[in-house]
């Protein structure tokens, strides 16, 4: 699709090119299968273009938290093998088999429940089991797991694969993580000894694909790297990955105030001398915290926002940018000149991590996908 990006006041930039490469990456660096983890509206950056520029990287699944979202694709005409990683109500599952979808099995009765609704319809159900062994989240117990594929043998459940999730697979030599690879393993030397053997064995995210190769199995499941963003404060995202998305926006007025000008709600901000005030449209109903000490670029110098962030404007110091005038582009994430503003920046000052700023980042804001 065409953009004009002078029809917009603020708006993303995705570059869909940098998502296909960081796959294909990942892909390479591995040589095993990559489930692309595309679910919260594929952390910000739109859930059908990234699944797609995932796809054509050589991501070969899609996983998704809720089973809207594997329909959602599906409704776009994505045919690869979807995995809803997170938990499915009992009354989805008619359509998850219409749709070729598959459900994660996080509990041993909500499992019967699945088989009772696919029975009910005559139909059958692709799944992958849940594994619990460390995360404290969605999972069965490992205890019970070898009896449980015993009874589902033959049944309406086609259970075609396993998988866990780490807790801290963005540490380097993490002993929990150690652990957890452990009980994972101990599990599936078990189900080997009674004959069990499920055809796909999946447990790496994004730091663990860095931290723990022997994590690999047969396929890895990166979101955060495939943006481009680093996996944690301890895995630098490694050379090579880029940064998938930028934001933008334009300076909307200038003014030139007389010291003593207050500046926003609670006129917590006073002009000093005279200065010149910037204001852009963007605020925390875009998903820009309403917090201190930030900054963002303006001809290609760092300036900072000053006074309380409203919930659609904030305000700009522009004397380092003297010549700053209505229409010009200010990039809030994202590089400007020889400055970058880079999403673990904007996490840093928001007390948070990368995938909060994106997931944050409002359905309002326009997203421009660049090398579609
Ligand atoms: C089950 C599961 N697998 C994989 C991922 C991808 O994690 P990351 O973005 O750290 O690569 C997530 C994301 O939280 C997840 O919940």
């Amino acid at each position: 699709m065409e953009y004009d990006i002078n029809n917009y006041s603020t708006w993303l930039e995705i570059d869909l090119n940098a998502i296909r490469d960081n796959t294909a990456r990942i892909r390479q660096f591995t040589g095993r299968e990559v489930m692309a983890v595309i679910k919260a509206n594929a952390y910000g950056h739109g859930l059908i273009p990234a699944a797609q520029a995932a796809n054509a990287g050589g991501a070969t699944w899609c996983g998704t938290a809720r089973v809207e979202e594997a329909l959602a694709l599906r409704r776009a005409g994505i045919s690869s093998r979807l995995l809803v990683l997170g938990y499915t109500p009992p009354a989805k599952v008619p359509e998850a088999i219409a749709q070729n979808i598959t459900l994660a099995l996080v509990d041993e009765k909500l499992s019967e429940e699945y088989l009772q609704a696919a029975a009910r319809i005559g139909g059958r159900l692709h799944a992958h089991i849940k594994v619990e062994t460390g995360m404290g989240r969605l999972g069965m117990r490992i205890e019970r797991i070898p009896a449980f594929l015993k009874r589902m043998q033959d049944s309406d459940l086609l259970i075609d694969g396993i998988f866990t999730h780490f807790a801290q697979g963005d540490e380097v030599g993490c002993a929990y993580t150690y652990d957890q690879i452990q009980r994972f393993n101990q599990l599936l030397a078990d189900l080997e000894a009674q004959g069990i053997k499920p055809p796909l064995v999946h447990a790496a995210n994004s730091g663990a694909i860095f931290n723990y190769p022997e994590s690999w199995y047969d396929l890895t499941r990166p979101g955060d790297v495939l943006y481009g963003m680093a996996p944690g404060p301890h895995t630098p995202l490694p050379a090579g990955y880029q940064p998938a998305l930028s934001w933008k926006a334009r300076l909307i007025m200038v003014h030139d105030f007389e010291p003593g000008h207050g500046i926003s709600y609670g006129a917590r901000y006073i002009t000093e001398g005279k200065e010149r005030i910037g204001v852009i449209p963007i605020g925390y109903g875009d998903g820009f915290r309403r917090v201190d000490g930030q900054q963002v670029l303006v001809g290609g110098r760092r300036v900072d926002v000053v006074g309380r962030v409203c919930m659609d404007q904030c305000m700009l110091q522009l004397d380092a940018v003297p010549n700053a005038k209505p229409g010009d582009e200010v990039v809030l994430i994202g590089r400007q000149g020889t400055e970058e503003i880079s999403v673990d920046e904007v996490a840093a000052r928001w007390n948070t991590i990368n995938y909060e700023v994106t997931t944050g980042l409002a359905e309002r804001l326009p997203r421009v996908y660049l090398n579609d």
